[in-house]
């Protein structure tokens, strides 16, 4: 049995253990804690007496073999930083088979066994692809601040950018309160509503437009006249929702009932920043969990955090679909808006 002692008093069974050479990237949007991942990830797999790499640039780097060797030291002083030190891309070119075949290729060259990627539905999706296509054993990590992927409770960055929007919206209220306005401040999300549904309720907002829901304005207006005159009154607006973005959704506002609202897009502030605590145990959490996953043969599947438990979902599942926003947010926001 693998007995944990501190650091230098390890007692490892070297007989048990089989050696492996693996890479980590992190691949599309960035995500506060997704540093915290790598240095888990890593730290867990020289743990385990193996060769560790980072790809650069996400699927970028696998297609230009530009692959950086990690161990301790490369990930020291890692942990609370945002970003990701080993950079990110939306790669176009791995969405093509050629893209994917170069990839490969350089994977085999440096005898790597296993991919480990960070990132959303894209990033499985092009991981699925690498395992069917080329026969490369991939395990994924949801790191997006959309927590927008099913098979986990939270993606890594998520509570980051809710903290980050819920404390500039604070700070949004307080001149709107003092000049008795109307703010339509829009959150990210792409086409998922969790960000703008609990930073809504968190920051006591009147109005939450997501797009799972269904956006009524002449009700917004309604609301808005019960308030009566000159009274703060706050919208969160998440991307993707079907009367268009907060700039649209206050033109339709001042077109049709009259009301002139003020316009704030956070927009990439939310996707920067030092992690939360909870990314950080989240992503460290899930670093050693997507090791384990790789130890035991696991393939073409994410790691996540379901209320305490690691589970293990199937690639295919992640991008199939969305995670539902969850039913007790939505009746908290019907109660309290
Ligand atoms: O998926 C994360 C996310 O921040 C979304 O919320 C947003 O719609 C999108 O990425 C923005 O992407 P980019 O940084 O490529 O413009």
């Amino acid at each position: 049995m693998r007995k944990l002692f501190r650091r230098g008093h390890l007692q490892t069974n070297t007989a048990a253990m089989s050696s492996k050479r693996i890479v980590i990237i992190t691949s599309g949007g960035d995500a506060p804690g997704m540093n915290a991942f790598i240095r888990a990830a890593c730290r867990a797999a020289l743990h385990e007496g193996w060769d560790v790499y980072g790809g650069r640039r996400g699927y970028e780097g696998l297609i230009n073999d530009d692959f950086v060797p990690l161990d301790r030291a490369a990930t020291a002083n890692r942990i609370a930083r945002g970003g990701t030190f080993l950079g990110t891309a939306r790669s176009m070119e791995f969405f093509k088979p050629e893209g994917r075949a170069k990839a490969a290729a350089n994977l085999h060259k440096r005898g790597i066994d296993a991919l480990i990627a960070c990132g959303g539905d894209g990033t499985f999706r092009g991981a699925e692809l690498l395992q069917a296509e080329h026969g490369i054993q991939v395990v994924g990590a949801p790191g997006t601040i959309d927590n927008d992927l099913v098979g986990c409770d939270y993606t890594i960055g998520y509570d980051t950018a809710v903290n980050t929007a819920a404390e500039a919206i604070d700070r949004i209220r307080d001149t709107a309160e003092s000049h008795g306005r109307t703010f339509f401040v829009e959150v990210m999300g792409r086409h998922a509503g969790s960000i703008a549904m609990d930073v809504g309720v968190a920051c006591g907002a009147e109005f939450i437009a997501v797009p799972e829901t269904v956006t009524n304005l002449a009700e917004v207006c309604a609301h808005m006249h019960r308030k009566g005159p000159q009274k703060r009154f706050i919208g969160v607006i998440g991307e993707g929702d079907e009367e268009g973005d907060a700039t649209m959704i206050a033109a339709k506002m001042k077109e049709t009932y009259g009301i002139e609202v003020k316009v704030t897009i956070l927009g990439h502030i939310q996707r920067g920043g030092s992690p939360t605590v909870r990314d950080r145990i989240l992503a460290s959490r899930l670093g050693v969990a997507a090791v384990e996953a790789v130890r035991n043969g696991a393939s073409n599947i994410m790691v996540g955090e379901v209320g305490s438990s690691i589970v293990h979902t199937p690639l295919a599942e992640t991008f199939g679909t969305h995670k539902p926003i969850r039913p007790g947010i939505l009746q908290l926001a019907e109660i309290l808006t």
